[in-house]
């Protein structure tokens, strides 16, 4: 490991940024004025991903939703699996309902690869013909689309010959992702290649609670510099191809150091360089830098990976508070400190920390949408508050002058939470799940978005550029 890199850590990257948040008091949130902050063009949508609410997916996932740790402890906490899960594969005009009704201009949605591609180089054009439909829709109805190609699930054929432990699945997604861009390129708006490369390395391949249900921290840190340099080569495809803009969505979280001990300040310090700032900073250095000091030291120039980002698509939902424990492979225990309000989850509801990281990667210059941003609460009485306070924090970043140029709620409505299963309720809109036709029903939510899209809509037009990606 270069000392140049642990300097690097220890003094904070570009990305380093004191500004303290305003105030959030209810009185503070009371006095939010969007209409005159939001720039013409934002885009206000929902998001959803294929596999958690299409229904009918065969893939890693349900594997791993079918089976079981060695100890016999099932691999989904309330023991669902994502089955029909919101059936929006065959009843997609209800969600576009939902859309309609809310007032959202975008919505950020997948599509399944093992659905279109069931084994290698084959193509399902009858699910080829329904995505575009979908799409066509949408443009009719004045939605943006945001399309995501790839959110967690691999197909069987892909998993079993490594999944991101593999070289080759960069070159098979990428293959996909051409496959995709003739397919729908036309009628796409903006494109997300990836969604949370950290998550899916940390979950699946060093907690081993995801699958492909590894604990080992050097493949963690190769299946996420992997899923990068797929970002790359992806991003470059669809630009060529489609020439719309592209961006990768990028979980981030505030780590903040329990105590002032300064072993508590370095485990946050590592855990946000690792977590956030390595994967963010990959469009202006165009190298993969991954280090856990004495574990894991990853530093390769990926050729397309500089500038890669049309915008950068962040998903926020919290913060940890950061404890050294040195016999953790994360090195550090997470916390939610006693008395926080906190979502089902257990997750701290800190509106602040999103304004603190738009602020903190505003300095990447390139616009910023807010591809995830929600809560998980089954009974319907924090989701309202919180959609407030987290758009309050975007109008307050939008002031500072951070181009924020979308904001994507997570989530359209409930829908299969991989782990946690179908009982942990992110969505504005509930999900009847006994009910075969999977009825949905406004959250009190819902008002408070609707109220919201129209004091965007009511915002007087502004003469110039109307833009939502590069
Ligand atoms: C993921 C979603 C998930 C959400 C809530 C994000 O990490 O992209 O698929 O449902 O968080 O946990």
């Amino acid at each position: 490991m270069s000392r140049t890199r642990l300097a690097g850590i220890a003094l904070g990257s570009i990305f380093r940024s004191s500004k303290r948040p305003p105030d959030f008091t209810p009185e503070q949130i009371a006095r939010a004025a969007p209409e005159q902050v939001f720039p013409p063009g934002f885009l206000l949508g929902a998001a959803t991903s294929a596999h958690q609410v299409e229904g009918g997916n065969e893939n890693d996932w349900t594997d791993w939703e079918r089976s079981t740790f060695p100890d016999g402890t099932p691999h989904i906490h309330d023991r669902t699996e994502s089955g029909l899960a919101c059936d929006s594969y065959r009843r997609f005009d209800e969600d576009l309902r939902l859309l309609k009704e809310l007032g959202a201009n975008a919505y950020r949605l997948g599509v399944e690869w093992a659905r279109l591609e069931p084994s290698e180089g084959a193509w399902n054009q009858e699910a080829a013909d329904r995505y575009r439909s979908w799409l066509d829709q949408l443009a009719a109805a004045g939605i943006r689309s945001m399309v995501t190609v790839h959110h967690f699930t691999l197909p069987r054929w892909v998993s079993a010959d490594g999944g991101w432990q593999t070289d080759r699945t960069i070159d098979r997604l990428e293959a996909f992702t051409r496959k995709v861009a003739e397919a729908f390129g036309a009628r796409v708006d903006l494109w997300c290649t990836l969604n949370e490369p950290n998550v899916v390395g940390i979950h699946g391949y060093l907690k081993g609670i995801w699958p492909p249900g590894l604990k080992d921290e050097v493949q963690c840190a190769w299946a996420i510099a992997r899923q990068m340099k797929a970002h790359a080569r992806m991003a470059r495809v669809l630009r060529e191809k489609t020439g719309k803009p592209v961006g990768i969505a990028h979980h981030v979280r505030v780590f903040q150091p329990a105590t002032r001990s300064p072993m508590d300040k370095v485990v946050a310090r590592v855990a946000e360089d690792f977590f956030n700032d390595s994967l963010v900073d990959c469009h202006r250095t165009g190298r993969i830098r991954l280090m856990v000091p004495g574990k894991v030291d990853i530093d390769e120039a990926v050729p397309d990976l500089k500038g890669s980002y049309d915008y950068l698509g962040i998903n926020y939902y919290s913060r940890d508070h950061m404890k050294a424990d040195f016999k953790e492979p994360s090195m550090s225990r997470q916390f939610v400190p006693e008395g926080r309000p906190v979502s089902d989850l257990g997750w701290d509801i800190y509106p602040e920390g999103l304004y603190l990281l738009l602020r903190r990667y505003g300095r990447l210059k390139i616009p910023i949408h807010i591809t995830e941003n929600g809560i998980s609460d089954e009974s319907g009485a924090l989701r309202a508050d919180f959609l407030r306070s987290h758009l309050y924090a975007v109008e307050a970043a939008l002031r500072d002058g951070v181009d924020v140029r979308g904001y994507f709620h997570w989530s359209l409505m409930d829908n299969f939470e991989w782990a946690e299963g179908l009982r942990s309720r992110f969505g504005l809109y509930r999900v009847d799940y006994t009910d075969p036709r999977r009825t949905r029903t406004a959250t009190p939510a819902v008002a408070t978005f609707q109220e919201f899209a129209r004091k965007l809509a009511r915002a007087p037009a502004v003469e110039g550029k109307r833009s939502w990606g590069s």
